[in-house]
């Protein structure tokens, strides 16, 4: 199985990305994984050139031409994302436009998934405030992501209150979760994920 991991906050060593790794320490061992940090790469959002609706490929040619085939041969697609004025943040966002190509792909073109994949989606959020409704825009979004790439959204993990850089330390139970749930996924059948 291949995890692919999308670490989508500016900040390097922060919360999410300390979320994010306590979830791949439990998978590590089980999963080919492959973390990336989205503010290391250079790539734009979508144009809307249109030109994926002719030939099926994006022309950008970018640090994003790198991820599509990654996209396309996961198993697992993992987000990790903080909460950025009630959405994903804008590195997230712009990866999410990227998946255009995808969606032409299956609903223009009408082709199938190139490797006969359904990718499974799994979103690891927080924020610093405590507001019911900081994750929705998220979630709606990811799940018509997934699609795209005939995907599925199964669940995640999602913490309130966690605001400076690596305060999230200050709640191992938190962290203790996201290694078993980890654990879970590579482990035990859908049913029993802890999500
Ligand atoms: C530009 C910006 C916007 C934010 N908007 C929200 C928000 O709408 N709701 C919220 O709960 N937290 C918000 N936060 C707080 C972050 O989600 C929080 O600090 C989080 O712990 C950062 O995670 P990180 O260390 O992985 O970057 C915002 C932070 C920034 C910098």
């Amino acid at each position: 199985m291949y995890l692919l991991a999308i670490h989508g906050s500016p900040r390097k060593n922060g919360n999410t990305e300390i979320l994010l790794d306590a979830f791949l320490n439990g998978v590590n061992q089980h999963f080919i994984v492959e973390k990336i940090r989205l503010s290391e790469l250079n790539y734009q959002p979508c144009l809307e050139c249109g030109k994926c609706e002719k030939q099926g490929t994006c022309i950008l040619q970018d640090d994003f031409q790198l991820l599509y085939e990654k996209i396309l041969k996961a198993d697992f697609l993992v987000i990790a994302t903080p909460v950025f004025f009630y959405n994903h943040t804008s590195y997230v966002q712009a990866f999410f436009e990227r998946f255009q190509v995808f969606w032409v792909r299956k609903y223009l073109l009408k082709l199938p998934h190139p490797f006969n994949k359904q990718p499974k989606g799994i979103l690891l959020s927080l924020g610093a405030t405590k507001g019911a409704k900081i994750f929705e825009a998220t979630i709606r979004s990811f799940k018509y992501v997934l699609d795209t790439i005939y995907g599925k959204y199964v669940g995640g993990l999602f913490f309130r209150n966690i605001e400076k850089k690596g305060e999230i330390l200050n709640y191992p139970e938190y962290l203790e979760k996201a290694k078993n749930l980890g654990i879970q996924i590579a482990t035990l059948p859908e049913e029993k994920w802890e999500l």
